[in-house]
């Protein structure tokens, strides 16, 4: 089975072909970074004005990139949910009307389900059931995974996502937006020992996280002193150990919890150097495989969708939607799985 995939929660344009036999045949991606970049963050009318102008002609260069033609394509995977309300109504629209054209049907996926299945794009895929840490830039989640659809949440974060505490404090310390990545950049020239941050809801037993402390913690670092590049890579590389030993002590006691040996990491922040490092270690000592996507496809993607879209169509999930796209949207609920 062939399937095409189009993300267009937030500020990323992405389409993708997967094909149940061969694999990816194609993805392209259009970053909306720069657009945005001078107004510091995502402005979503203007996000979704921009997946309008870019979705056909990404459709047309990735059909052609994967030699497919319409007839080849046995169905259209969107994102239909969470993200920014505008934005996702332009990629099911769009999606939909190719569907209701091309007489094939369209299945609405669940951003989150997308992000935590990218792994099994690579060689050597995860099998079922395995335990899922979803760090993106909208949540932070635990997710014990079943099978396909069958998803339980066991810790979320109570505040800021780790990409958005990321975020946040990367805008603190001057970087642009987004800042993730450039702030991880800079903790690489940081120094242990010159800043401690808060470990949050360590001292706690359970499976929730908190990270908008974290800002708090940046401002105090910040406060009445020069900041130089150096005291900037300090206090990034002090953050982003915090961040990262909450995830790993957080992923070790879910691990235990559940019993299960598989554990997928995925979302944005999965791109992380030292997240991925200090996962590797906990994955050795506690006996347990860990499966990354690689890097461009732990950011948004329409590979993931692609692939997800596939494997429900295969499944028969064929639903009526209630609606064709929800910007609120728990994982693992799926009254509004598709059609
Ligand atoms: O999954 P994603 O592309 O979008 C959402 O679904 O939210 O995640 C984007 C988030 C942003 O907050 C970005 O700053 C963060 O992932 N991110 C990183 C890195 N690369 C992206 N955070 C830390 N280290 C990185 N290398
Ligand atoms: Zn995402």
């Amino acid at each position: 089975m062939r399937v095409i995939g189009i993300e267009s929660s937030c500020d990323e344009t992405a389409v993708a072909v997967f094909d149940s036999e061969l694999g990816l045949l194609a993805h392209r991606l259009h970053s909306q970074v720069a657009m945005h970049q001078a107004y510091g963050g995502v402005v979503p009318e203007l996000a979704s004005r921009d997946h309008v102008r870019r979705l056909l002609p990404l459709v047309r260069q990735v059909l052609a990139d994967a030699a497919s033609d319409r007839d080849s394509i046995e169905g259209i995977a969107y994102t239909a949910g969470p993200g920014l309300i505008g934005a996702l109504l332009v990629g099911a629209g769009f999606a939909r009307s190719l569907a209701y054209a091309w007489g094939r049907p369209a299945v609405g996926i669940h951003h989150l389900e997308g992000h935590l299945l990218a792994p099994l794009l690579e060689p050597n895929p995860p099998a079922f059931p395995f335990l899922a840490l979803l760090v993106s830039g909208g949540h932070t989640q635990l997710v014990d995974v079943a099978g396909l659809g069958r998803y339980r949440i066991l810790g979320e974060s109570l505040d800021d996502a780790a990409g958005e505490a990321f975020d946040k404090t990367a805008k603190l310390l001057g970087l642009p937006y987004p800042g993730g990545a450039a702030l991880a950049r800079i903790a690489q020239s940081g120094r242990r020992g010159q800043f401690t941050f808060p470990r949050p809801m360590l001292d706690r037993p359970g499976l929730e996280f908190s990270f908008s402390g974290l800002k708090t913690a940046a401002l105090v670092a910040l406060r009445g002193r020069a900041l130089d590049d150096q005291v900037r890579a300090d206090i990034a590389f002090a953050f982003q150990e915090a961040v990262v030993a909450t995830l790993v002590e957080k992923s070790r006691r879910a691990l235990q919890l559940t019993g299960h040996r598989r554990l997928v990491v995925a979302g944005g922040v999965g791109a992380n150097l030292a997240l991925r490092e200090q996962l590797r270690a906990l994955g050795s000592g506690s006996g347990a495989e860990l499966y990354f996507p690689r890097p461009e496809f732990c950011t948004d993607n329409g590979a993931m969708i692609a692939l997800a879209g596939c494997l429900r169509l295969q499944a028969g999930w064929v639903q009526a939607p209630a609606a064709p796209a929800r910007a609120i949207w728990e994982l693992g609920d799926d009254a509004n799985q598709g059609d």
